[in-house]
């Protein structure tokens, strides 16, 4: 394979240490809403569950914690670095029940051997909007549930909303060249839009469908989801040839002026929450 194909082929925000460390903000960031979802989804001691493009396995820890021993977790990422940090994180933390697998989530039947109709659910996060073919993933998840097994998804539909309030050019730019980034290696950032209609084609109902719309305010939590994240990603957008030097030094200098501002503020993408059962 050539350089040129790897690359395309590769994860587009990276697995070293700066995306392994904003992986874990934003699970922090985020882990309110992951857990009402694992509630509505019914994991609990005892369940076996899968999840789906786990990268280094935040959510992964805390699933073990709900289903506990008599449960199990296993976690499926294509970076081996990312899995490596799980399974030395369950090591660690004596979870004997929660195992970390190198795979390609769009073929789980290869990287799961024996393994279909096992599960009592399924989660993946930010993870259908990056793989060419999300009809896989889900026809995957849907022949490893048992049936009456949930599927839960968070995921982005009209990512492009994204904003900084008032609007600021540079931050416009980003988020288009963001998209665009995307899609040119087959990722779509507006997955969910289409997600009811493929999860109903592999079988699997929807029973609950909700958007999280939050801010980031200056001096919030939050407001670190959007800085942190340009601070690691403008930069690749300026590497890969997506945004000009000026416009990602334009960019920070914006976030920098927010940051110390009480007035202006920075409109996250909303992420949608799915929950959709096999019948
Ligand atoms: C934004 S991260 C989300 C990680 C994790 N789900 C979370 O919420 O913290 C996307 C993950 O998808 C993984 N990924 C992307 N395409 C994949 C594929 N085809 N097979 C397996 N993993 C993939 C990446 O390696 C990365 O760890």
């Amino acid at each position: 394979m050539s350089t040129a194909e790897h690359d395309a082929r590769e994860y587009v925000l990276g697995t070293g240490r700066d995306e392994l460390e904003r992986l874990g903000l934003q699970h922090r960031l985020w882990g309110d809403a992951a857990h009402e979802a694992w509630r509505h989804g019914a994991i609990a001691p005892g369940a076996n569950v899968l999840d789906v493009g786990c990268g280094p396995g935040y959510a992964a820890l805390d699933l073990a914690n709900l289903v506990l021993a008599e449960g199990a977790v296993t976690g499926i990422d294509e970076s081996a670095s990312f899995i490596a940090h799980l399974n030395a994180q369950a090591h660690a933390r004596g979870l004997d029940y929660v195992r970390g697998v190198v795979g390609d989530v769009q073929n789980l039947e290869a990287a799961l051997p024996g393994a279909r109709g096992s599960f009592d659910a399924a989660y993946a996060r930010w993870v259908l909007c990056f793989v060419p073919r999300p009809e896989e993933v889900i026809a995957g998840v849907a022949s490893m549930l048992k049936p009456g097994g949930r599927f839960i998804v968070h995921d982005y539909f009209n990512y492009t909303s994204m904003t900084m309030a008032p609007r600021r050019a540079s931050h416009d730019k980003a988020v288009a060249a963001t998209a665009k980034s995307w899609r040119d290696r087959g990722g779509d950032p507006d997955i969910v839009g289409r997600l009811p209609r493929l999860l109903e084609r592999c079988g699997l109902e929807v029973t609950r469908l909700r958007v999280h719309q939050r801010l980031g305010m200056p001096g919030s939590s939050m407001y670190a989801w959007p800085h942190v994240w340009w601070k690691v990603y403008a930069p690749k957008l300026v590497q890969m040839g997506y945004l000009a030097q000026s416009d990602c030094d334009e960019l920070l200098r914006d976030l920098n002026e927010i940051a110390g501002s009480t007035t202006d503020f920075v409109v996250v993408p909303p992420v949608y929450e799915v929950v959709a059962v096999k019948v």
